[in-house]
């Protein structure tokens, strides 16, 4: 532990202003690269150790909250404004140093309290997410990089059809003895084995379960991930992705390291007549598919609530779980597809297709038993916005008042990565 006594944060004579400096927990991150990639001000960096907060550079937007897995990106020390810890320091740590005595005469009056009870009421707009309030409650963290959990492959199949231009597949983990319990709409991570270039272990890699809460199979102790195999990077450039491509190789019986369950808001509504509104392209098929298969397995208890999808792939071939063989009824889940790549068809987008129920999607807005999932593709977010703006404008609604109602009572979630 850092000794505060020796760190340049000893408490000196001169007046002080205190500040909460951002930090990241190095006991539970799992360097999953997530906050670094989220943050729009670059002010995340790491080493082979840790991954540290600049500063200089962090303006507290907290866009790196509620992507990270572990709630390690949520942590703060008070400290001197003029003598916060340096990146040099955090990149040292084991864990983070002990909060320092408030000073009675410098400190605001803000119990913890009280700042957790203002963080909850700003939930929404830019403070932690929170789930339907019938969400089942989630396990977060039981497996760490110090321990992780070991599955074995039990089933590994491509989705989308031979010659399809993306390989997507299904894999089934069997957790053996060894009780993994996760939630529709939580993720965990798979630890690639070996080194990157710099000769350091490679980043834990973020995957949605596909499955629900009772198993791929029933009454199994396993879980279903979907992988797409990334042969290119987002510009098209050829790669070859180190933990895709590592799943998508693994064979039956193979052992695999797995950390996590994660995710606490991005959980489905459990009361009778809820509805789900779900919205996703490619793999962000993956928690849908659990949602829909936790309602599928309860159809018989006649619990009501409408399940609406959207969904975004190339072209039918490429549609995992949701595609034409897939016999869904209609009064148990309104499809809606679109698909982007289909010879001599115009292009449509996800946003399409919700500008073209506008209908149905002002109903479910309306509805405050509707929750709605965003998941995949990052570049959707912007678009299903936009459509969500149209929709709302030809029906006479503000779309920001309308979103921040939504977030305000945890309806309204999204993953994209
Ligand atoms: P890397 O070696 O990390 O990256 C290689 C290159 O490819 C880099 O340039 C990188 O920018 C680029 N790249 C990374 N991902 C993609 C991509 N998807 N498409 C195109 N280029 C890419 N992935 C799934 O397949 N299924 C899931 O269910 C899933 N769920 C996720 C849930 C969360 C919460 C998050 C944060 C991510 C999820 N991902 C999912 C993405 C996954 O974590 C990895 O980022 C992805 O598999 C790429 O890892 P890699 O090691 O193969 O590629
Ligand atoms: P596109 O054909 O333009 O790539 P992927 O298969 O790469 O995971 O993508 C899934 C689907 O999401 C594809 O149909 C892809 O279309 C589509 N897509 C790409 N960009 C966007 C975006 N900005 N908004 C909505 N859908 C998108």
């Amino acid at each position: 532990m850092p000794d505060i006594a020796h760190s340049s944060h000893m408490k000196m004579n001169a007046p002080t202003e205190l500040v909460r400096q951002h930090l990241i927990d190095p006991e539970i991150c799992i360097r999953c690269n997530t906050c670094e990639e989220t943050c729009p001000r670059n002010a995340i960096t790491h080493d082979s150790r840790n991954y540290v907060v600049k500063f200089e550079v962090c303006e507290n937007c907290k866009a790196c909250i509620s992507p990270c897995p572990t709630g390690a990106i949520d942590s703060y020390r008070r400290v001197d404004k003029s003598l916060p810890y340096p990146i040099e320091e955090q990149l040292t740590w084991d864990t983070l140093p002990q909060e320092s005595e408030p000073d009675p005469d410098q400190t605001p009056e803000i119990p913890d309290e009280v700042a957790r009870i203002t963080e909850i009421a700003t939930a929404g707009q830019g403070g932690p997410a929170l789930p339907p309030w019938s969400a089942a409650h989630p396990y977060v963290g039981l497996f760490t990089l110090a321990r992780p959990a070991t599955a074995t492959i039990s089933g590994n199949h491509r989705l989308t059809a031979e010659g399809a231009s993306s390989a997507i597949h299904h894999i089934v983990l069997d957790f053996g003895q060894t009780a993994f319990p996760v939630l529709e709409g939580q993720s965990l991570g798979i630890i690639p084995p070996g080194l990157d270039e710099q000769g350091t272990p490679h980043h834990v890699r973020l995957y949605s379960v596909a499955s629900p809460r009772n198993g791929e199979r029933p009454g199994y102790n396993n879980v279903a991930l979907t992988i797409k195999r990334v042969l290119v990077d987002h510009d098209g450039n050829p790669v070859r992705g180190v933990c895709s491509n590592y799943i998508c190789d693994l064979k039956k019986g193979d052992k695999v390291q797995v950390l996590g369950p994660y995710g606490t808001s991005f959980l489905m509504p459990n009361h009778p007549g809820s509805s789900i509104m779900m919205i996703c392209t490619g793999t962000g098929a993956a928690p849908m598919r659990a949602m829909t298969e936790r309602r599928r397995r309860r159809i018989a208890l006649k619990e009501g609530g409408q399940l609406a999808l959207f969904f975004g792939a190339r072209a039918p071939e490429e549609l995992p779980y949701f595609g034409p063989l897939m016999k869904l009824p209609e009064d148990f889940i309104d499809t809606n597809l679109a698909f982007s790549r289909v010879p001599g068809e115009p292009k449509r987008y996800v946003q399409d297709v919700i500008r073209q129920r506008a209908d149905k999607v002002i109903s479910m807005l309306r509805d405050e038993n509707c929750y709605i999932y965003i998941c995949g593709l990052k570049g959707m977010e912007a678009g299903v916005n936009e459509a969500f703006a149209d929709v709302c404008r030809d029906h006479g609604m503000d779309w920001n008042t309308v979103l921040g109602e939504l977030k305000q009572a945890s309806r309204y979630h999204v993953e994209t990565y």
